[in-house]
């Protein structure tokens, strides 16, 4: 189950946005990341081999692409809370540098997060971000201050005052544009900083202690509104003395040697819808441990034309993955007979598809560990400033609750990633491009895209009708430009004329959509002459439909699905 079915089944709140929610969405987010307050993530892969970067959260809406920054560098980073960051773990963790990040607290109020003071007698890199930058002020001996003109929310300009390493290929065509969100500002720079760039609401907008190598920035380098941003990274982790040794080759080897120290010599099982994230985790489990993992892929009926036997045949056949191909057709559509609501049908398909994987998975005998295709999006939880972090995990409702029920334990080996990340994972397993590159489908299948009562009937026309579209759109090169495009099958007959006869069949609506990450969403602008070609093979080559219509419906108001 993935986060937007918890959104439709109530369990999450379209838009929790805490207080003080930043004013701007990164229009760079990484793919499938919903609108909402993430907070950290707390992966621990400690083991690592590689230069350690860490970063220290403080609770910003945007740390984690801060972690996706560096990890195009190719730079191996972890993001944990600041309340779970101690002397001992520094330690620990011997983390070649260290970012501060941003965060809605202000350093001035009692109580609020700081980062341990051990931090600044390691002996390496630290980059303060906003909150963390006036945290790294107020520790080290300078002044944060509150009130009439400290405040500073979107674009803004920084202008140079002295030349630094940190600030290479920055101000080549003068002042800098950045993106600024803060309520507090540095009053009064610690003693050892100096001044590198100005805006109007910061004077200290860019300070520096070269000698130590300890920089802070007022603004947020990570967003996409700071578009030399990628640039100040660069430079820091160079400073620091990253090599970029981590690469996706690298990730591979030691998610499998993670993969077999977790999972010994048990049996695992993997649900196996045929879209790329359970499919890249189950190539990759299973390269670790071979026959050890069984995968059950199960055929609702919903899915769309060859689908069931293409992911059939790459698995069993290519991958050679014992694959439990579950054909539970019969049930599914039996019990969707006659069902038109939205719900109810979301609600039958849910519960039916536990059901059955449970059964076949019963098959396999003595599994003990569930595999997910969890991503990081999916793992990172909300912080709550007076409590500490909140335990609300979403990766565990993926497969509704299944690991609880059934007593499993989880792998999963994608938790570290983003999609983009995942797909390039697929890439370096042999996962072939046009398996990778797909779109998302959504568990419901066709169900959502045939509104009102489903029949076989209609089913048919409907695998037949997206088919032809999904053709034309790849004919014309524009499959990648695209989030996601489908037909959705009218609950209406219209009449035609074809030949010299008269025609009464269904009508269909074309749907595409651009997104980054499906929460929000508009449509895709084809040509007059895409959607008059599509439209015309669509009638010709598919018996009963007599009707194209394009939904230009952008999200919101509407859904990318039609249900
Ligand atoms: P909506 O229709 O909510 O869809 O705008 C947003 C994205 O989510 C997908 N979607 C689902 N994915 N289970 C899924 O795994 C679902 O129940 C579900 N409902 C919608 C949809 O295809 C789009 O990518």
């Amino acid at each position: 189950m993935g986060v937007s079915d918890q959104y439709r089944q109530g369990s999450l709140s379209r838009n929790p946005k805490p207080a003080h929610f930043l004013p701007f969405r990164d229009t760079d987010a990484p793919a499938n990341l919903p609108n909402r307050y993430w907070g950290f993530m707390a992966v621990s892969m400690t083991d690592s081999s590689h230069d350690r970067l860490l970063i220290i959260d403080f609770g910003s809406q945007v740390t984690q692409l801060i972690a996706r920054r560096l990890r195009e560098l190719n730079v191996y980073c972890e993001i944990h809370p600041f309340n779970k960051v101690d002397a001992a773990f520094l330690e620990r963790f011997a983390p070649k540098a260290v970012i501060l990040s941003g965060g809605p607290s202000s350093v001035i109020d009692a109580g609020s997060p700081r980062p341990p003071e051990a931090l600044f007698s390691l002996g390496v890199p630290v980059l303060g971000i906003c909150y963390g930058q006036q945290v790294m002020m107020q520790m080290l001996g300078g002044q944060v201050e509150t009130g009439h003109g400290t405040a500073e929310f979107g674009r803004a300009y920084v202008t140079p005052q002295a030349s630094l390493p940190l600030l290479d290929g920055w101000f080549a065509d003068g002042d800098e544009q950045v993106w600024m969100s803060h309520g507090d500002h540095v009053a009064r720079i610690a003693p050892g900083f100096a001044v590198y760039g100005t805006s109007p609401n910061a004077p200290f907008a860019i300070t520096a202690d070269p000698a130590r190598h300890f920089y802070a920035v007022q603004f947020h380098p990570e967003v996409h509104h700071t578009p030399n941003g990628a640039r100040l990274y660069e430079n820091f982790v160079r400073l620091a003395g990253f090599t970029g040794d981590w690469t996706m080759g690298a990730y591979r080897e030691e998610a499998i040697r993670r993969i077999r120290e977790q999972v010994g010599d048990a049996k695992v099982i993997c649900g196996l819808s045929g879209g790329v994230d359970s499919s890249v985790a189950a190539v990759l489990i299973h390269e670790a441990i071979g026959d050890q993992l069984t995968c059950v892929f199960v055929d609702h009926g919903l899915l769309r034309l060859n689908e069931a036997e293409e992911v059939v045949e790459m698995f069993r056949d290519h991958y050679n993955m014992p694959l439990i191909h579950a054909d539970e057709r019969e049930l599914f559509l039996g019990e969707l007979d006659g069902v038109s609501d939205p719900e109810t049908k979301r609600k039958i398909i849910g519960k039916l598809f536990i059901d059955v994987f449970q059964k076949h998975a019963a098959e396999v005998g003595g599994a003990k560990f569930l595999a997910q295709g969890t991503l990081y999006p999916d793992v990172i939880e909300s912080v709550s400033f007076s409590g500490g972090p909140s335990a609300t995990i979403k990766s565990h409702h993926n497969v509704g609750g299944l690991p609880e029920k059934m007593g499993l334990k989880l792998v999963e080996p994608l938790r570290e990633l983003f999609k983009d990340e995942v797909r390039a994972l697929g890439r370096e397993l042999g996962l072939p491009d046009s398996f990778i590159g797909r779109h998302p489908f959504p568990g419901p299948g066709l169900a959502i895209r045939c509104p009102g009562e489903i029949t076989r009937e209609k089913l048919e026309i409907l695998r037949k009708a997206d088919a032809v579209y999904i053709d034309q759109i790849r004919k014309h090169g524009l499959y990648d430009d695209i989030w996601q495009a489908f037909v959705a099958i009218l609950p209406v007959r219209t009449v035609g004329v074809m030949g010299d006869g008269r025609t009464y069949d269904f009508a269909c609506a074309l749907r595409a959509v651009t997104s980054v990450d499906g929460m929000t969403a508009d449509y895709y602008p084809f040509s007059h002459e895409f959607l008059g070609e599509t439209a015309t093979r669509i009638i010709n080559e598919v018996e009963g439909i007599n009707r194209v219509t394009y939904d230009i419906t952008s999200k919101p108001p509407g859904t990318i699905e039609w249900e």
